[in-house]
């Protein structure tokens, strides 16, 4: 959580530190902060509340310079204040910096410092103890101070320093949370903790890895590694442009997002699905002999990315031979897990910087396991970490509500099973074949449903009175009912829950009278039939029924209150379709409500730290 931006170079600083903030506001957004340096002056702004009113403060209190660091803040340490806002100073403004990701042992170092260094702390941050700690370290060379600096912090950390002992200059640090640097080579360098912040100026970037320390000047970067040797570093192209990180026109990042879905899932088939067949051997170098070696297969994910990694397990576990566990991340971890050589363990982490399924994956990579990442973003620490790696091809995402990354995360999945399968020697060319020309079929599809949006905005208006949401669904439309529950409560702050819908009257069904509606995802399946009964109980007890369901459908006409349908699809593909209308609802109903669609209240887009 929390976004760093650092920026020297001829642009006005301002504009470059606020226009990085804004682009890394999905990281956090209670407060933001910059620091701009004129050769020794140093000026700090900082703002509770959004990018937009940091700029608003700065309009009034303008401040230039010549190189300076931004930070938006997702608290942890200490409330949303001004004060705790970043930057942060040392006791005696000899440096300022900003930090993402926690520090364990701030409160021994605080305690160990007070007895040797005069001064009162501001703030109650951990960020403020590694200043004043860093400053203590300082001997005139910031590279050394670092190195020291890094064997006394316990935690997670991206740094990025300015000092008045050594101007123009900005330092960065990295262990445990992302950092990426870049520069034009035309007198000016960058510092981000996320792509985004760069790419209106650069495409090529060079990521921190963990221990790795950057100086940034005019000239250029220079990288040292954890043991303060100079080392050389690898600049990766980044393939998204900067059209990729505005609006385009929306009035939210979710909704250009949801309306980007079919393109997702062309790009994500592009050059996998060759003549009908799906070939992933350019990315995976994996023989036959590697995958019928592998028994079991795990996949590990939080939230949405848990949720296409149980839609898939449904297909997976149809058309593989694997024994198959799905866990969240943060449960797997800590239990106890036989993951061996015989293991093939997949992480899907769109930002692949959760804390969570990064530790996770290390586990896995301690017993032997083969990892593999389903990631949107190339350079993050799961991508660098894995074995292998998937790419979600679905451009960046900035909207905290996972929605394009789902639905790539899902055609991947799906992709990744055809292809087990196969190696396995378990999928016919026939079906194979069919299988292919449905996911090819699925972009058109996912754009029929967009052009009807007009039929959700208008049912997400007739429930705005709704407190409480119940979202069902069976077998294959279990995961899209979490999902659908997930994208309602995350951004319009209504109570949404899901069930499996065969669990309704175990309980979930004393909730229901004429005041909660019942969402129910129902594709024309094995299994509709049974969920029709549900929406009968639901019925007797007065609920509205909201239905999504497949085109030709007339059983649900006398009963539900409300249908949205989807084009049918063969019943293995219909979460491709059915979750489109279900983030269409939440958005509309959120919107309705007002709410902060794409910086919902609490949330961050990567949660890096635990
Ligand atoms: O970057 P990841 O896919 O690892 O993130 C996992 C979750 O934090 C994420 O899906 C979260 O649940 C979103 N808010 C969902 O919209």
């Amino acid at each position: 959580m929390c976004g760093i931006v650092g920026y020297i170079g001829p642009r006005k600083i301002s504009d470059v530190l606020i226009r990085g903030l804004r682009s890394l506001e999905y990281r956090g957004y209670d407060s933001a902060g910059i620091a701009i340096m004129d050769k020794s002056e140093m000026y700090v702004v900082k703002e509770v509340g959004k990018v937009a009113d940091l700029e608003a403060l700065l309009e009034t209190r303008p401040v230039s310079g010549t190189f300076g660091i931004g930070h938006t803040r997702w608290a942890t340490h200490g409330g949303v204040t001004q004060v705790n806002a970043h930057p942060h100073e040392d006791l005696s403004s000899r440096l300022v910096l900003v930090h993402n990701g926690i520090i364990e042992n701030y409160r021994e170092i605080r305690k160990d410092l007070s007895s040797r260094r005069e001064g009162t702390y501001k703030s109650e941050t951990d960020t403020e103890v590694v200043a004043e700690l860093l400053s203590s370290l300082y001997r005139g060379n910031m590279v050394e101070a670092l190195t020291e600096l890094q064997g006394l912090l316990k935690g997670s950390f991206a740094l990025a320093i300015l000092s008045r002992d050594d101007p123009d200059r900005i330092y960065c640090l990295r262990q445990g949370s992302p950092l990426v640097v870049g520069t034009t080579g035309k007198g000016e360098t960058f510092c981000a903790s996320d792509v985004p912040a760069i790419l209106p100026y650069t495409q090529d970037v060079v990521y921190l890895d963990d221990g790795d320390m950057a100086e940034l000047s005019r000239e250029g970067m220079k990288f040292w590694n954890s043991r303060g040797e100079p080392i050389e570093k690898k600049i990766s192209h980044i393939d998204w442009d900067v059209t990729m990180v505005d609006k385009g026109g929306y009035p939210h990042f979710m909704l250009k997002e949801i309306n980007e879905q079919g393109a997702v899932l062309r790009n994500s088939m592009a050059k996998r699905i060759v003549d009908e067949r799906v070939d992933l051997s350019a990315e995976l170098p994996w023989t036959e002999e590697d995958v019928r070696g592998w028994k079991k297969l795990h996949i590990v994910a939080c939230g949405t990315s848990y949720y296409a990694a149980l839609t898939a397990e449904r297909f997976l576990e149809r058309i593989t031979g694997f024994d198959i566990r799905v866990d969240v991340a943060s449960e797997y971890r800590y239990r106890t897990i036989s993951a061996d050589r015989d293991t093939l363990a997949v992480f899907v982490s769109q930002s692949g910087e959760t804390a969570d399924t990064l530790a996770a994956e290390r586990i896995v990579k301690s017993l032997g396991g083969r990892c593999l990442a389903v990631t949107n973003v190339i350079g993050s620490t799961l991508a660098r970490e894995v074995d292998d790696i998937l790419q979600l091809k679905a451009g960046p995402e900035i909207g905290v509500a996972a929605t394009k990354t789902f639905m790539g995360q899902m055609a991947v999945l799906y992709l990744l099973a055809i292809y087990l399968g196969r190696l396995q020697g378990r999928v016919t060319r026939e079906q194979e074949r069919l299988w292919c020309r449905e996911l090819l079929a699925l972009p058109y599809k996912v754009e029929s449903i967009l052009q009807r949006q007009g039929e959700l905005q208008e049912m997400a208006g007739l429930y705005t009175h709704a407190r409480d949401f119940l979202f069902l669904g069976r077998g294959i439309s279990y995961p899209i009912a979490l999902e659908g529950a997930l994208k309602l409560k995350e951004i319009s702050y209504v109570h949404a829950e899901a069930y499996a819908a065969g669990e309704m009257k175990h309980g979930p069904i004393a909730l229901l009278d004429p005041r909660v509606p019942v969402v129910v995802v129902t594709p024309r399946d094995a299994l509709s039939e049974k969920t029709f009964s549900n929406i009968l109980e639901a019925k007797a007890r007065k609920a509205p029924v909201i239905a999504v369901a497949t085109e030709g459908d007339e059983s649900l006409d006398d009963t539900a209150d409300r249908i949205f349908f989807v084009p049918s699809a063969a019943e293995e593909f219909s979460p491709f379709l059915t979750v489109v209308p279900l983030q269409l609802f939440a958005y509309h109903f959120a919107r309705f409500l007002g709410c902060h669609i794409d910086q919902p209240r609490n949330l961050a887009k990567s949660v890096t730290v635990e």
